[in-house]
């Protein structure tokens, strides 16, 4: 059985942020959220996590049935904190210690060090770094194999020169890692409690140490500042770009697009500069996000075409659509096939049909727009009388002319025609013309005003 103890009590002081480290966000997830979904990616039965500053905003960020929250009072150090969850877990479990503000190790790295740790065996995940610098050395003996972990602040010239590090992630038997963890000591520079110390330990009763070396160097880097959040946040994208890549989508470039939930593409998407993704996003074969995009929970279908500057949100585009350049799709906004909504326009809660249209500077709410449908440039559904909304519901080949003010509730029923510039307040029949506006009339021999002479 595996459980897994995250490590998340540090202050985060060089984040500079009322808000605890790691419930900074990557990917528009808390950091800690990763680190607990690849947890639950390994099978973890339980997933135990130590909370210190901001421990209940934490808490609760991460409440759920497989979590259970540990307070360590005083931050006396890694093994300190370690020790406040480790006599929980199973005396037979494998359990594998995380960090809280490591979010983008990923499974596969783990499973490995996972599956080394059943055989019995304490085992630390190392990686090599260009700069080691602050980071817990591995240093090895003459045969090469694991004799320590020294601390950057209690390491020798020589041992800063060594480029192996700890990447903080540690696994052992349950029963090994508490007994350990209460022999650990903390004459070191910095007083505390140091988790890697455990190994030592561990040699010292005759264990075996296994050291996994990840080649990732990205993958094991910590937050400890906004700079770092940063680098993390850039690294995380760039990995959803490349699997969107790989899964069949033309992506203009990995640098300008950002996933911040989850995006499902079919094959043959086309996604240009500068596209923001939020929440559950799913786009089908073939379809074309033009730049500068926001799609918040949406559903794009097959060939349509979301021009740019266009944003949308908890809307579903039907396949071969148009919308944009400069629309906006709000909550509820249906369209099936082959609609077209063009710039400037505003569709909330409303559906149109197929092949309907709104080509230019509209506002179109809790409306039903009939197949092939048109709604001409400058027209408002009324749709609000100050305390409640009304629906406004045209039929089949409508066709509603420019300027018009569509006062709901109200009903334009098959082939109804409202001619331009019209206030329309009552329902318009099959075929009807509606026209309700002021007659022209025209005035002969009108003088226009005349700028006084000086
Ligand atoms: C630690 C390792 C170091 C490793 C580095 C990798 C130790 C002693 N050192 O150093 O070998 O190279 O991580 O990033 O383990 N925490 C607590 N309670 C505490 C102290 C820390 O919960 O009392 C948590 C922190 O919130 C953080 C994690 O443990 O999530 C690591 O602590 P941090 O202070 O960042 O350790 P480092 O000095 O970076
Ligand atoms: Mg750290």
């Amino acid at each position: 059985m595996l459980e897994v103890i995250v490590l998340a009590a540090g202050r985060g002081t060089r984040m500079r942020s009322a808000l605890p480290k790691v419930l900074h966000p990557v990917g528009n997830k808390p950091m800690i959220s990763h680190v607990i979904d690849t947890a639950r990616e390994l099978n973890a039965a339980r997933i135990h996590v130590v909370v210190g500053h901001g421990g209940d905003a934490v808490s609760e960020a991460i409440a759920a049935v497989d979590v259970i929250t540990y307070s360590q009072k005083e931050q006396l150090g890694t093994g300190h904190a370690t020790l406040t969850a480790a006599p929980s877990c199973g005396p037979e479990s494998t359990v594998l210690v995380l960090f809280g503000d490591v979010p983008l190790l990923s499974s596969d790295v783990l499973a490995d060090v996972v599956h080394i740790a059943n055989s019995g065996n304490p085992v630390l995940l190392a990686a090599k770094l260009d700069d080691p610098t602050g980071y817990g050395r591995v240093v090895r003996n003459a045969a090469g194999d694991f004799a320590k972990v020294v601390e950057h602040k209690d390491s020798t010239a020589t041992e800063r020169e060594i480029r192996e590090v700890n990447t903080g992630v540690l696994a052992a038997k349950g029963a090994d890692l508490l007994g350990w963890l209460q022999r650990v000591r903390n004459d070191n520079v910095q007083g505390e409690y140091y988790l890697p110390d455990v190994l030592g330990l561990a040699l010292e009763d005759g264990a075996v140490v296994s050291v996994v070396v990840t080649d990732r160097a990205d993958d094991i880097l910590g937050v400890n500042d906004r700079v770092q959040l940063e680098h993390i946040e850039r690294s995380f994208q760039r990995k959803q770009a490349q699997a969107l890549m790989t899964a069949g989508v033309h992506v203009a470039d990995r640098g300008r697009l950002d996933v911040r939930g989850s995006l499902l593409c079919s094959e043959d998407v086309f996604i240009d500069v500068n596209v923001l993704i939020e929440g559950d996003v799913v786009i089908g074969r073939g379809a074309v996000i033009e730049a500068n995009c926001v799609l918040k929970d949406c559903v794009i279908g097959e060939g349509a075409q979301v021009r740019a500057f266009t944003h949308i949100e908890g809307a579903t585009v039907g396949p071969e659509c148009q919308v944009g350049p400069y629309a906006r799709l709000r909550p509820g906004a249906e369209l099936s096939a082959k609609a077209k909504v063009g710039n400037f326009v505003e569709v909330k809660n409303s559906h149109f049909g197929k092949g309907a249209k709104a080509n230019h500077l509209a506002y179109v709410g809790d409306t039903e727009v009939g197949a092939g449908s048109n709604i001409g440039a400058g027209t408002i559904t009324c749709n609000y009388d100050g305390v409640n909304k009304h629906r406004t519901e045209l039929g089949e080949n409508v066709f509603i002319g420019s300027n018009s003010t569509l006062v709901a509730p109200l009903n334009v029923a098959d082939n109804g025609f409202v001619a331009a510039g019209s206030t329309v307040t009552s329902p318009v029949g099959e075929s009807e013309l509606a026209v309700g506006r002021a007659k022209q009339r025209n005035i002969k021999g009108w003088r226009r005003p005349e700028k006084p002479k000086k």
